[in-house]
């Protein structure tokens, strides 16, 4: 992160300064971390996660194929412990890589770990855009426009990398 020194020889931070691997600047790190904080403070962690997968299996029902869940309805869904506990794990990972939206080396090993675990499951790669787009519209309900457009530059960073790990993975 750019460091400028004051007239007064403090040091400020300058939120101009993207870093050169994620492209996020000093305010976007601090708005994603707050606003996810604020997102899952008011929303519910766990709500959060199944409105995320249930959306996604809404507009896509090919996905849940991919689930040992794949033969319930909506309704059962929402009840079943299985569905909750895979929403609330895609939660925490989630929160463990907003919070390490600062430390470049750290993220990035964060989403190539997780897609490496995905492979053997078959997640197509539109998949992961699917997901973006719903994720985006969700947490969008609840931010102004200039923190949307810092959670857009921000997932298509970590998706793309998800889907660069992927394709890398089955080619090896
Ligand atoms: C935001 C992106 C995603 C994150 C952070 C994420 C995270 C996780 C985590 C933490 C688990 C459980 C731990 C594990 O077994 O590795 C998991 C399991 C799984 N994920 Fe994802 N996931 C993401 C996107 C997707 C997408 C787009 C799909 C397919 C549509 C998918 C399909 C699966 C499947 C099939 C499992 C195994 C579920 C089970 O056996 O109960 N994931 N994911």
């Amino acid at each position: 992160m750019g460091i400028i020194t004051s007239y007064f020889g403090r040091e400020l931070e300058r939120d101009d300064d993207p870093d050169p691997k994620t492209g996020l600047t000093s305010r976007d790190i601090s708005v994603l971390k707050t606003t996810w904080k604020r997102i899952t403070e008011r929303g519910g962690t766990l709500e959060i996660g199944i409105a995320i997968f249930t959306n996604l299996f809404e507009k896509h029902p090919e996905y849940q194929q991919l689930f040992p869940f794949k033969n319930l309805r909506r309704e059962e869904l929402k009840t079943s412990n299985k569905f909750r506990a895979h929403c609330i794990s895609v939660m925490y990972a989630l929160t463990c890589i907003v919070e390490n939206v600062s430390e470049p080396l750290i993220l990035e090993q964060l989403l190539i770990k997780q897609s490496t675990s995905h492979v053997l499951r078959n997640v197509p790669d539109q998949a992961y855009w699917d997901i973006k787009t719903v994720i985006l519209s969700i947490v969008a309900s609840s931010m102004n426009p200039s923190e949307v457009f810092v959670w857009e530059k921000f997932l298509k960073f970590a998706f793309r990398i998800m889907v660069a790990t992927a394709e890398e993975t089955r080619n090896n």
